[in-house]
This record gives C-alpha cells, sequence and structure tokens, in this order.
C-alpha cells in the first residue's frame, strides 16, 4: 500500500496540532525519573526524543500533586525542579519535529500511606480497599497491597480541581502542546467514574451525572489553562484494571462523552481493551457506539492494536486515530515501521518499569538494525 492510500499515514488536525501520522504513542509509565524529587532527566527526554516521529506522544502519566502519586519513581508535575525536567523533555521532542501532551494523574486510593504526605491514607470517593490491586513502594518493596483508603469530604473536592488546575498550569510552563486528563485504569477520576468504587450518597455519586460531577469539574479547570482545543480525556469504560467495574459502562461513558462533547475538548482516547484487564470480550462495540454518538471531537482508539487493524477501522469510521502502547516501547521508529510493513522488535516486560537505559533508550531502530548486520 501506498503512504498516500494507507490511512495510517493521513494527516489529521486535533486543534491546532497538525499530526503527520495516525499512529500515536500511548501513555506509558516508565518508572525512571530522578530522585529525590520524581525529577525528569536527560535520559527521559533522550527515550520521548526516540519517539518523536508518532503523530503525537502521550506522556507517561505524571502526578499532579504529592497526594496524587500511587507509585515509586513515577515523575510529577507540581514542584518547579520536575517543570524544569520536563523543559529537557518537551525541548528534545520539539527538536526532533515532534509534539507532545502531557498525561495529568491523581490515582485516589491506588496509593500508600509510606508514598503520601505525612503517611496519610491515600484518598478516593468511597472507602472501599481495591481487591487484589497492588502498587511497589521502593526499589526493594515488592509489590504491596493497596490498604483501604479514605472517602473525600465535599469541602475536599475544589482542592482537587486545585491540583488539576496546578498541574496543568505547570504543563503549559513546561512546554507541552497539550495534555490529557487521566480518567481511565482505575486512578481517582475513574473512581469517581464507575458505580463499583463510588459508593457516596451525596451530590458526588449516586446517579451518573452525580459521579461525573468531578471528572468534569476537573476537566473544566483544565480547559479553563489550556483552552478546549488542546485537553483530552481517557477513558476505561470496561476496563477491570485496579479492581474497577461500572454497572452500565454504554449508559456512563455515553453521557461522559455527551458532556464532553458540551465542554468542546479535542479529543476522548478510549481504551476498549487491555492485557490489564477487560470486563468486555474484545473491543466493547456497544460502548463504543454510546461514546461515538455522544462525542463528535477526535475519537482516539487504543488496546492490543496491530497496524492492520488499526487501518482497518480508521476505514470503517470506527477511529480517527490510534495509541499504540506496547510496540512503541519496543520500537522507537514504530511508525517507519509500519510504513514499511517491517517486522518489529519484541518487549520485555521485565524493563517496563524502573531501571535504566537498558529496555528503555536502547531498542534499536531498523537503521540501527541495518547498520549492525
Ligand atoms: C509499561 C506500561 C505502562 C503504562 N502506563 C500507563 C500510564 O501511565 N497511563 C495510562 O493511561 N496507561 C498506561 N498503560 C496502558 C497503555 O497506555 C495502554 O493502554 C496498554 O498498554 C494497551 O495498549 P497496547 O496493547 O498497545 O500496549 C501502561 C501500559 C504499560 C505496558
Amino acid at each position: 500500500m501506498s503512504n498516500q492510500n494507507d490511512p495510517l499515514f493521513q494527516p489529521h488536525h486535533l486543534g491546532e496540532l497538525a499530526l503527520p501520522n495516525r499512529i500515536l504513542m500511548s501513555p506509558l509509565t516508565r518508572s525512571r525519573s530522578s530522585q529525590p524529587g520524581d525529577i525528569p532527566n536527560d535520559m527521559n527526554a533522550r527515550y520521548y526524543q526516540q519517539r518523536a516521529s508518532a503523530g503525537l506522544i502521550l506522556s507517561e502519566a505524571t502526578q499532579v500533586s504529592p497526594q496524587g502519586k500511587g507509585y515509586a519513581f513515577t515523575p510529577g508535575i507540581h514542584s518547579q525542579e520536575q517543570i524544569e525536567g520536563w523543559k529537557k523533555v518537551t525541548g528534545a521532542v520539539h527538536m526532533a519535529g515532534g509534539r507532545i501532551h502531557m498525561q495529568l494523574w491523581h490515582v485516589g486510593r491506588i496509593s500508600h500511606p509510606d508514598l503520601q504526605p505525612n503517611g496519610e491514607k491515600p484518598v478516593a470517593p468511597s472507602a472501599i480497599k481495591p481487591e487484589g490491586a497492588k502498587t511497589f513502594i521502593s526499589a526493594d518493596s515488592g509489590m504491596v497491597d493497596i490498604p483501604e483508603p479514605r472517602a473525600l469530604e465535599i469541602a475536599e473536592m475544589t482542592d482537587i480541581v486545585e491540583q488539576y488546575r496546578q498541574g496543568a498550569l505547570n504543563a503549559k510552563e513546561a512546554g507541552f502542546d497539550g495534555v490529557e486528563v487521566h480518567a481511565a485504569n482505575g486512578y481517582l477520576l475513574d473512581q469517581f467514574i464507575k458505580s463499583g468504587s463510588n459508593h457516596r450518597t451525596d451530590e458526588y455519586g449516586g446517579s451518573v451525572e452525580n459521579r461525573l460531577r468531578l471528572p468534569l469539574m476537573v476537566v473544566e479547570a483544565v480547559i479553563d489553562v489550556w483552552g478546549k482545543d488542546k485537553v483530552g480525556v481517557r477513558v476505561s469504560p470496561t476496563g477491570s484494571f485496579n479492581a474497577m467495574d461500572d454497572d452500565n459502562p454504554a449508559e456512563t461513558f455515553g453521557t461522559f462523552a455527551r458532556h464532553l462533547n458540551d465542554l468542546g475538548i479535542a479529543y476522548i482516547e478510549v481504551v476498549e481493551d487491555s492485557f490489564q484487564g477487560n470486563h468486555a470480550n474484545g473491543r466493547p462495540e456497544e460502548v463504543i457506539d454510546a461514546i461515538r454518538a455522544g462525542f463528535k471531537g477526535t475519537y482516539i482508539a487504543n488496546g492490543a492494536y496491530t497496524a492492520d487493524e488499526a487501518r482497518k477501522r480508521i476505514d470503517e469510521g470506527r477511529c480517527d486515530l490510534v495509541t499504540f502502547g506496547r510496540p512503541f516501547i519496543a520500537n522507537p521508529d514504530l511508525p517507519e515501521r509500519f510504513r514499511q510493513n517491517a517486522p518489529l522488535n519484541d518487549w520485555d516486560d521485565s524493563t517496563f518499569y524502573g531501571g535504566d537505559e537498558h529496555g528503555y533508550t536502547d531498542y534499536p531502530t531498523l537503521i540501527e538494525l541495518e547498520k549492525s548486520a
């Protein structure tokens, strides 16, 4: 197939951003920030720069506040040192001709007192322990159980919104092209949205509208900072990772999509399927239909995509763009590989989280492979 006809290489406008292809890099936590302080470094900048041929890079999830942190070694966007560190990353990506959004993160209950300010309990919509969910709190801790969280007081909701607002402001100072609000994978906003983790009886729980209240307040605050064209939201309607469940994902996420459409954000990124756990058997087509019916902006699909399935679903109008996770970890030049229909490097999941350059910046490109052959 010539590039001219290849759906993956049709340009796409995301607000003011002109994307040269539809092969995006998914947000990927790699747990390699500098310590102390969870500060992005030169090695992180090199990793992202190697992947700058993506239509758009979504950064790894980045905690907006100390309270928003849930794992050792993940980067933050709440201190000046972190902002300076991220400038290295955005500068390196831009120098290589790429584009990058920051994924804004508050983990809610997926944390541990050892990671929280003053050893406090992690916060959540309701005091419900995520059964079976785990985190790691230090290099030697291994995976540890997550304790029961504390339910947020109503008076604390505005503080949560302010944490995101400040994160959004800091991301702007750090030179990003936009931001993605992380409302997926069982973290704070997903905990509010889904019925399994939100048992509140006040205006932040119960009905779908109530469960969406805090996430929508957060999105509005982030739009205040960035403008609607530079904001996206990630959701995982049927994801089960981190002990998540919703009693009616089509209704819940169809409603969320409608509200996000009214707010006019640039895109929704939907985790349709995931190796981390999915209640649906494959892609949840009904939920996808409900989201697409409500949201008229750019629809970004994610989860277990191959190049050919991405081409097919773009062609069929099921999605506009596709994010690739594990394939981008192992293939810094993923768009070029797809262009040539070249074989892919395999990923090594033992080096996904934490460590050094190995399994991070040392995956070879096609050109490097040819040179060493
Ligand atoms: C090492 C690793 C780290 C991840 N970190 C994040 C993250 O920070 N934020 C997020 O929303 N999803 C995260 N995910 C999920 C991916 O973005 C993606 O949804 C998942 O890998 C499925 O896509 P794939 O089949 O193309 O890999 C992570 C996945 C992996 C493998």
